[in-house]
């Protein structure tokens, strides 16, 4: 084996185009770790938070750095004491950047550690339920798309408790996290009313979207009151910052729920309202959860919802457009050797 990779590397924090592609070593798996040859990697907002340093004061980085958490790939070598996988196995899930540790076992316990998705080669920890087996029908692309947005839907889904024939606004319906939690929320038999641009109406009504409102043509919180005068039963906000949410709650009927994924969350007593359910989600993996989102996935009513595709190379490039550009579902690097 080669002894470097190619790898997305920053040397510094700061924003997505400071990134480039570069040689790396390729990183070895210590005791209770797996080498995994990664063969797609998946972006997500949380990589250039960390890289911004807006947590550096709880989760301080190491450079170089190698961003991304996502990923799906196949094991190739694994470290002492390692029983659940074995060199050969197809595998996906996703990891905080290892420099983080500390923090994240506070924050996110269950997630993996990893020493970053974006490059040929990544080693995770293997006794994490974040890591898991690849179903055969399951294509990489399509796994390495799942794990954080689906681990956040479905905190979010079981955070709000949805019940049949509930009304439910989704706040940031078309981009990775909303992708899973609208076809989760259909499942579940919930009337969906999912904000998107004029573009994207068919997609989120494919996703199982019976409503939606266009969020640049119209005030949401306007129109959600002007069609549910006496208030939605929940809404879910993956798009919008803290003190937005105030008005938002005024969309939720009484004794409603409103949910949250948006960091930093906001202050406790925050809201006008006590009887409101008020929840701030982190992304977490329970046993037999990524198992059960690739079951979902496979089975299809979980549609594929990944927005664009790009090759390693172009993997900082990929990051810039995740700030800049508009996105539909999730954006995926292929590693191509
Ligand atoms: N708490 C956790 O553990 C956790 C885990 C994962 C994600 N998150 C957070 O959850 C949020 C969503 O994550 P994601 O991965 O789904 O992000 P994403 O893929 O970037 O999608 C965000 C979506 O929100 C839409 N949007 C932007 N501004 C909007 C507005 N004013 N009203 C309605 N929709 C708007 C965007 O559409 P346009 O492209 O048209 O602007 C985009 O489709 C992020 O803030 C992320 O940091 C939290």
């Amino acid at each position: 084996m080669n002894e470097t990779m190619r790898a997305v590397v920053a040397r510094d924090y700061g924003s997505p185009e400071l990134l480039a592609v570069e040689d790396m070593p390729i990183p070895r798996p210590g005791p209770g770790q797996i080498q995994v040859r990664v063969e797609a990697a998946a972006l997500n907002g949380g990589d250039l938070d960390l890289l911004r340093g807006r947590m550096a004061d709880v989760a301080p980085l190491e450079f170089p750095h190698v961003p991304g958490m996502d990923f799906a790939g196949t094991v190739t070598e694994i470290g002492e004491g390692v029983t659940r996988f074995a060199v050969g196995d197809d595998v996906f899930g996703t990891g905080f950047p290892r420099a983080t540790g500390r923090f994240s076992a506070a924050f996110c316990s269950p997630l993996s550690l990893t020493s970053g998705a974006m490059a040929e080669y990544a080693v995770l920890d293997a006794d994490a339920p974040a890591v898991t087996h690849r179903p055969p029908a399951l294509d990489a692309e399509r796994a390495a798309a799942l794990p954080i947005s689906g681990l956040t839907a479905l905190q979010l889904l079981r955070e709000g408790q949805i019940q049949p024939g509930e009304t439910v606004l989704v706040i940031g319906a078309t981009g990775g996290v909303g992708s899973v939690l609208v076809p989760l929320l259909a499942v579940a038999e919930a009337h969906v009313i999912a904000t998107a641009g004029a573009d994207d109406e068919d997609h989120v009504r494919r996703l199982g979207a019976e409503e939606v409102i266009d969020y640049r043509t119209a005030d949401v919180v306007a129109e959600a009151s002007r069609r549910y005068p006496d208030g939605v039963d929940a809404v879910v906000n993956i798009a919008l910052p803290a003190d937005r949410l105030i008005d938002v709650s005024r969309t939720v009927r009484r004794g409603g729920r409103l949910m949250n994924a948006v960091h930093p969350a906001p202050e406790p007593g925050t809201y006008e309202r006590d009887d409101l359910a008020l929840g701030t989600i982190n992304s977490a993996a329970r046993p037999g959860d990524l198992e059960e989102l690739a079951g979902w996935a496979n089975d299809g009513w979980l549609p594929a919802a990944i927005g664009r595709r790009y090759r390693l190379d172009d993997g900082p490039r990929a990051y810039r457009d995740l700030v800049q550009e508009h996105t539909r579902g999730k954006l995926i690097v292929m590693m191509d050797r």
